[in-house]
């Protein structure tokens, strides 16, 4: 384990549900909800279900205040001023496979119409005692690209998803006669009796970008493309002692998560090598910086294309130069910060942005979003074909 203060914090195992933690901790941010103090009688109802193990009662008002502290504290996000913009959708009273369906083709109508990414977060019914069966999105990310491992063992679209994939195919997802890079993956939800349900996702439900560059004309014969939003589907949303299971949200991309990570890394798309080659550069020696400049001109083609598409995505110095306005803006509110530097960095010219040179430190907080074990991972998980 590397000793770099950033790093051993990196891979924090996915958390299970926690127990009922202190009362005066998980309901705090009701204070806030509520401009001052929590009335007594609503704060012993808060104090009651949390002793009983049963679902916060919160209003929708006081769900869509929780929804906006839990991305204000949210220590890996670097958009974090835009935090009162959240819609939250109080889909609370859908458990069911077909009614989360209905409901996610509706999240992700929302967030695609017009030309600015609205956020939003779409709250489906908790486990009815804590700890219980719950509602599950199998889907890390609403869209995602099927991996298909080859017989030479190499993996044809994004390898994140491999297991995604032979799992829908179990479940019956016929991939398209001639498989590609990015197919659109199905989702596989289940309700709280943990039964997986495939849901066929129409291909034009989707909005996605091809990839081409302003001054480069071979670049979009590259054949890449990503989806114009990232949906988060996979995480728990905590809030007054409650655990969502089944939570979705979005904000919007930020250029590197794409151009420098998800088709550069080499588990992942590993384009660099390609793009490297079309530009005529010696990939046989480093000092030739041709992951550098190939990382570059990748990322200039995610900002020209999404911008082209007119989907909204921010580069990197623009966020950083936002993060440091909402740790400002917090300070002045007295509020204190918890940040992951390793995840607020960005993967490129890190030190070329202002949040490199700012210490940041990372503690609990609530309400807030977490890992949560996969639904793969749980003892009764179905067995995944290995193909
Ligand atoms: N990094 C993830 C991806 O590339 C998305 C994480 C959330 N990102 C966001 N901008 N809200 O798909």
């Amino acid at each position: 384990m590397s000793s770099c203060p950033f790093h051993s914090l990196a891979d924090a195992p996915a958390t299970a549900p926690t127990a009922a933690a202190d009362p005066g901790t998980e309901l705090a941010f009701l204070d806030e909800a509520h401009r001052g103090t929590l009335p007594v009688e609503r704060r012993a109802e808060f104090e009651a279900a949390l002793a009983a193990g049963l679902p916060a009662p919160l209003t929708s008002a006081e769900l869509t205040w929780a929804g906006r502290i839990a991305w204000r504290n949210h220590s890996r996000c670097i958009g974090r001023l835009h935090w009162r913009s959240l819609v939250v959708r109080d889909c609370r009273a859908l458990s069911s496979p077909d009614d989360m369906a209905e409901s996610l083709r509706e999240h992700l109508r929302l967030v695609q119409e017009g030309e600015s990414v609205r956020s939003i977060l779409t709250v489906f019914a908790p486990p009815a005692q804590r700890g219980g069966p719950a509602p599950r999105i199998w889907n890390p990310q609403l869209c995602g690209y099927a991996g298909y491992r080859q017989t030479d063992g190499s993996i044809l679209g994004d390898p994140a998803n491999e297991r995604l994939t032979a799992f829908a195919c179990r479940l019956g997802w016929r991939p398209p006669r001639q498989p590609g890079a990015f197919d659109l993956l199905p989702w596989i939800l289940s309700g709280p009796d943990g039964s997986p349900q495939l849901v066929p996702l129409p291909s034009d439900a989707v909005r996605q970008v091809r990839l081409r560059h302003p001054r480069l004309p071979w670049f979009e014969d590259l054949g890449l493309r990503w989806y114009a939003v990232p949906i988060i589907s996979g995480m728990r949303f905590r809030a007054a002692g409650t655990d969502f299971t089944a939570a979705p949200f979005n904000g919007w991309y930020m250029g590197t998560e794409i151009g420098a990570r998800n088709l550069a890394d080499p588990h992942r798309y590993h384009q660099l090598p390609r793009i490297a080659t079309r530009l005529g550069l010696d990939t046989t020696d480093p000092r030739s910086l041709w992951k550098d400049r190939a990382l570059i001109e990748l990322n200039e083609a995610v900002l020209h294309s999404y911008a082209a598409d007119g989907v909204k995505l921010v580069d990197h110095h623009t966020a950083s130069d936002e993060f440091m306005r909402f740790l400002a803006r917090e300070k002045e509110l007295g509020r204190a910060v918890s940040a992951r530097w390793d995840w607020i960095v960005p993967p490129i010219s890190g030190a070329a942005t202002a949040v490199f040179h700012t210490p940041l430190q990372e503690f609990p907080c609530t309400p807030d979003f977490h890992g949560q074990p996969s639904p793969f991972t749980a003892p009764t998980a179905p067995e995944v074909c290995p193909r």
